[in-house]
């Protein structure tokens, strides 16, 4: 049901707050600063061993694995690999021992995604699921996982679905990380600003009329550009997404310093961007980037981080969120986007919840 909310998409993005903390309820433990992860059947002292992780999924799930990577590497120091479902199946991947190989799928049913499971376990690898719904096939044929517990997803678009996902990379992340060079303070910190990041969300939907606003300056628009760096550019992938699929306006995702190899030739004042500009690490250089757009006369739109006083002086919209840990913030900047992305396709009067040629699940290759 609906409810108040005009379309299937907007209430699961509404839903956020909510199924964001059911991904993680029940699997943090606050006094030892770590997370746990039961349905992976695996136990800790042969946990503590894996040297090598692949990601495997499709679409949006294949982004919340990119997002994955980033976090899993940098906390928990292991290597990941993050790909398509279609490649990794065909391509022959090798597949060490000691590997941990996750599919990602909400619906549990993508064909490629079981083909790659069925490749990988044809391998002799232990094939783990992060799925969505109870008794998919993909569920069923894996060798445990983790349930996202999202609740049913119907719009095409997936939304809720991806921020649960991402914030089951992020348990994974800190419960690896607990066995090896993650502090107990530092995992303290992941889970109690993991615990914010709720009511954060809320904070980030009160502004969906803002956003609106934005969505009808670039309606009638043809392309658009996407831009992040670091944790930030897989999210800039699924806002283009988000935005192509359900408005049919040409849009990519690109790492923001990639500009000057090829893309920044696309721009001129017709070309909206989109950044990611939060408050991390990499601030000051995608502030640059996002200069040498500016100086191109793109319609710059930036998501920055609440008390930001800089990119209102080069943008011609700015959407502040709260602030975050850096590992922390795609549960945060995608957020926006999939309310601009949403605004865009119902100002066209377009069908959100069914966009064309798309199937909820995709059952064939
Ligand atoms: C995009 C979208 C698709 C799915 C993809 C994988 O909004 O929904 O890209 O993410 O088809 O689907 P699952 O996760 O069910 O395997």
């Amino acid at each position: 049901e609906k409810g108040d909310f005009k379309h299937f998409m907007l209430k699961e993005i509404f839903e956020q707050p909510l199924t964001i903390e059911n991904a993680f309820r029940g699997r943090i433990n606050q006094h030892l600063g770590t997370a746990r992860l039961g349905g992976l059947g695996i136990p800790n002292f042969e946990l503590r061993k894996i040297k090598q992780i692949h990601l495997v999924a499709c679409g949006t799930s294949f982004h919340a694995a990119l997002i994955g990577k980033y976090i899993i590497e940098d906390i928990a120091r292991i290597p990941v690999f993050a790909e398509y479902a279609s490649e990794y199946r065909y391509r022959n991947p090798i597949i060490p021992e000691d590997t941990l190989v996750f599919v990602i799928s909400q619906s549990g049913e993508t064909a490629d995604t079981l083909g790659a499971l069925r490749e990988a376990k044809a391998k002799g690898a232990r094939v783990l699921a992060i799925t969505n719904v109870v008794g998919s096939t993909i569920a069923r044929e894996s060798d445990g996982g983790t349930y996202i517990h999202a609740g049913s997803e119907i719009g095409v678009a997936s939304t809720k679905a991806f921020t649960s996902q991402v914030t089951i990379m992020t348990l994974l992340a800190i419960l690896l990380g607990r066995m090896n060079y993650l502090s107990t303070v530092k995992g303290m910190e992941y889970i109690s600003e993991l615990e914010k990041i709720p009511s954060k969300v809320e904070k980030i939907l009160a502004l969906n009329e803002y956003i609106r606003n934005i969505a009808a300056t670039i309606k009638d628009c043809k392309n658009a550009l996407y831009l992040g760096r670091g944790i930030n550019y897989p999210v800039a992938m699924e806002g283009a997404l988000k935005l192509k699929e359900i408005s049919y306006i040409h849009s990519e995702g690109y790492p923001a310093a990639e500009m000057k190899h090829g893309p920044i030739a696309l721009i001129d004042k017709n070309m909206p961007v989109i950044a990611i500009a939060t408050k991390d690490p990499l601030y000051d250089k995608i502030y640059s980037n996002l200069q040498e757009v500016r100086a191109r006369k793109a319609r710059l739109i930036t998501i920055a981080t609440e008390g930001d006083t800089e990119l209102s002086k080069i943008s011609e919209n700015v959407i502040y969120i709260p602030d975050t840990l850096t590992n922390l913030q795609p549960l945060l900047t995608v957020i926006p986007l999939q309310l601009l992305a949403y605004n865009v396709a119902d100002l066209k009067g377009l069908n959100v919840d069914q966009p064309r040629n798309l199937a909820k699940s995709v059952t064939v290759e």
